[in-house]
């Protein structure tokens, strides 16, 4: 069944409640849009979808897509005032909590789960099962790997990788790439370009440096830089850069 609040504003060049032709299911799907939802022209909803109140769906965005190598899901749920932006792709059995943005060209794979206030970059990539807590922003052209898991209020600078795979296509990749995601507690800041290592865990509080290359386990409160990662100072020993112009001592 198709529910749609009747304050919402469906484009009629829009899909919603798609089924793909060759998905196998035939149970029901209900495809549910909530109050002053606006979903604009080439929008796909899959079946099985649900969209909370408030969200805004950008033209040519995909919502609950049925990914190729997992025929039998369908449908996604997109918590309240989101804003999903052009051609962003969002997966079967992802659920985001409220506020979260997918910029243009965005890909979340299926899976995946996130909190309140998650903002993801254009073109970046979340790959399956990721989890991702609240507060969290995810900037351009970044690549989350598979499995991997971020705390609350993180930001994770443009085109980084947090990888889970040590060798890859060794044929038992697909168990151990589990085991080795990389793992991010709360508070973490990680500089733009930046590689984080398969297995690594970074603790509370930690400041990546642009370019590094972390390749293992991180304490709680410090600052690491370079290729491989060393640590430079503790976190609360940053200072800002002009402390008079922009009234402000220590960022962290
Ligand atoms: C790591 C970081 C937080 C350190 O800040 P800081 O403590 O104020 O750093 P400083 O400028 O005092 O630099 C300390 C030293 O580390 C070096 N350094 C700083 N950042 C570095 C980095 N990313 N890689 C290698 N060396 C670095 C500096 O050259 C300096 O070396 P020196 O003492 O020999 O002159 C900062 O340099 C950084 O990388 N910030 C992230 C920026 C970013 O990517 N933002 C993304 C948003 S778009």
């Amino acid at each position: 069944m198709i529910n749609i609040h009747p304050s919402a504003k469906i484009s009629n060049l829009a899909i919603i409640g798609f089924i793909p032709e060759n998905f196998k299911d035939e149970r029901e799907f209900d495809t549910t849009i909530d109050e002053n939802c606006v979903i604009e022209p080439f929008v796909i909803v899959y079946a099985g979808s649900y969209i909370k109140k408030n969200t805004i769906v950008k033209s040519g965005a995909q919502i609950g897509v049925t990914p190729k190598i997992k025929p039998e899901l369908i449908g996604a749920k997109i918590g309240e005032n989101s804003h999903i932006l052009s051609n962003a792709i969002i997966e079967a059995d992802v659920e985001t909590g409220e506020k979260f943005t997918a910029d243009q060209n965005s890909f979340v794979q299926f899976g995946c789960r996130f909190g309140d206030f998650v903002g993801i970059g254009q073109s970046a990539v979340i790959l399956s099962y990721a989890k991702i807590g609240s507060k969290v922003r995810i900037h351009t052209l970044t690549m989350i790997g598979d499995y991997v898991t971020i705390g609350n209020n993180c930001f994770i600078g443009p085109n980084c990788n947090l990888t889970n795979a040590p060798h890859p296509k060794c044929p038992q990749i697909k168990i151990c790439e589990k085991d080795y995601a990389v793992k991010l507690k709360d508070n973490i800041r990680i500089g733009a370009n930046a590689t984080i290592l398969p297995g690594v865990i970074i603790n509370n509080n930690v400041i990546v440096g642009s370019g590094s290359v972390v390749t293992k386990t991180v304490e709680e409160g410090i600052v690491i830089i370079g290729n491989p990662a060393k640590i430079i100072k503790e976190t609360k020993d940053l200072i800002c850069w002009d402390k008079e112009k922009y009234n402000i001592e220590r960022p962290y």
